[in-house]
């Protein structure tokens, strides 16, 4: 392996018991239960990145002055280690979600981190824990790196210069226990997830803090989920929950897509990506632009959009059947999953797991 620094190995004395771990295998739920150990890296300024460690998984002592706990300077990333048909283990886009980190520390003032250095902490925590990788379609290991600041102070004059890495993996299913069935949407106008010059694009713990009341409150409406608009105007559509969202036009042959344009408020999703370069590929042509709350509507009731769903690692694809708001509603399509987006769906679940081509070289084989 080669690496920017060398990790110390322990391994925990304690490994769960065979029996106890297949339990958990067999309905692992999502993001709940965790591997035997964990990758922890050090970093301090004029220093950089040190003691790289895999270490049984557990508790981290931390100060209570944490510049973290105070102050929210704390980054993460998601992405998946798959089992393939073939037996081997892969990972999807490692270095997609390593840059996209680097990019999140720009804006929080936190330090890049080396991109083979991320990615040789994940493929050594997967092959360590590899009997922890479910093997039943649609299950994965979720591999979560974060990172964040350590620096013992309270002062908001500087940021950190002390911060922990941390990569920890959790045997997953389904995000959603549902399944794919479209799930109804609810427009908040209330609360705002992002606005130009904020956070909306970095990865940072912050954003989800603050989009916890509005998914409560798309609760309280009797919706799944929450869509976040436009911070200025609230009525240009962003993102649904955590996920990005693609509009269907038309159907069949004549089918095309639409995504918002990355604004600076959005997330830019590995998915997200992934659809706008498969789609093409199997005919369908993609733009990614604006559309706000009354285009969405009018296009659903003359049935110009066909299909809507949200994208991200957790959920892979999830199809919006029903629309929510405070002065209006609609339905989308028949509610049951659109073909077009089965048919995105089947293509990006058979590049992770081995079934079908991988034309982009996306899938990071870990020996
Ligand atoms: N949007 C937000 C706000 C997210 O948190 C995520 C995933 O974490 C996504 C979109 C989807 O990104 P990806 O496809 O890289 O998982
Ligand atoms: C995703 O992977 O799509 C997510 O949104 C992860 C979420 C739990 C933050």
């Amino acid at each position: 392996m080669s690496s920017t620094l060398d990790f110390e190995i322990t391994l925990t004395d304690q490994p769960t018991p065979a029996a106890e771990r297949e339990r958990v295998l067999a309905d692992p739920g999502w993001g709940v239960h965790f591997t035997d150990h964990m990758i922890t890296i050090r970093y301090a300024e004029g220093k950089g990145w040190y003691d790289a460690c895999l270490e049984p998984y557990g508790p981290i002592a931390m100060d209570p002055a944490s510049q973290v706990l105070h102050y929210s300077q704390e980054l993460f990333e998601g992405l998946k280690a798959y089992k393939q048909a073939d037996g081997s283990i892969v990972t999807f886009r490692p270095y997609a979600n390593a840059a996209r980190m680097n990019r999140s520390a720009r804006r929080m003032a936190m330090p890049e981190i080396p991109e083979q250095l991320f990615v040789d902490a994940l493929e050594l925590l997967v092959r360590t824990d590899r009997d922890w990788i479910p093997g039943k379609e649609g299950q994965s290991l979720y591999l979560r790196p974060f990172m964040f600041a350590t620096t013992r102070a309270l002062g908001v004059n500087r940021p950190a210069n002390e911060f922990l890495f941390v990569v920890i993996a959790s045997p997953s299913g389904l995000y959603y226990p549902r399944g794919i069935k479209p799930v109804s949407v609810w427009l908040s106008r209330d609360y705002v997830r992002a606005a130009p010059g904020g956070t909306g694009e970095a990865k940072t713990g912050g954003n989800y803090a603050a989009s916890f009341a509005g998914q409560a409150q798309a609760v309280e409406h009797g919706c799944d989920q929450v869509v976040w608009l436009d911070a200025i105007e609230h009525r240009w559509v962003e993102e649904v929950g955590s996920m990005n969202l693609v509009f269907v036009y038309g159907s069949g042959a004549g089918a095309r897509l639409l995504t918002p344009a990355l604004n600076g408020a959005l997330l830019a999703g590995i998915t997200r990506d992934s659809m706008l370069k498969l789609a093409p590929d199997l005919g369908i042509p993609v733009e990614e632009g604006k559309i706000s709350i009354e285009e969405w509507q009018a296009g659903c009731e003359s049935g110009e959009i066909t299909e809507v769903f949200g994208c991200g690692t957790a959920a892979i694809i999830s199809p919006v059947g029903h629309v929510k708001g405070s002065d209006r509603e609609w339905n989308i399509g028949t509610g049951e999953p659109g073909p077009i987006s089965m048919k995105l769906r089947e293509e990006l679940i058979g590049i992770q797991y081995g079934t079908k081509p991988d034309p982009y070289g996306w899938v990071h084989p870990i020996h």
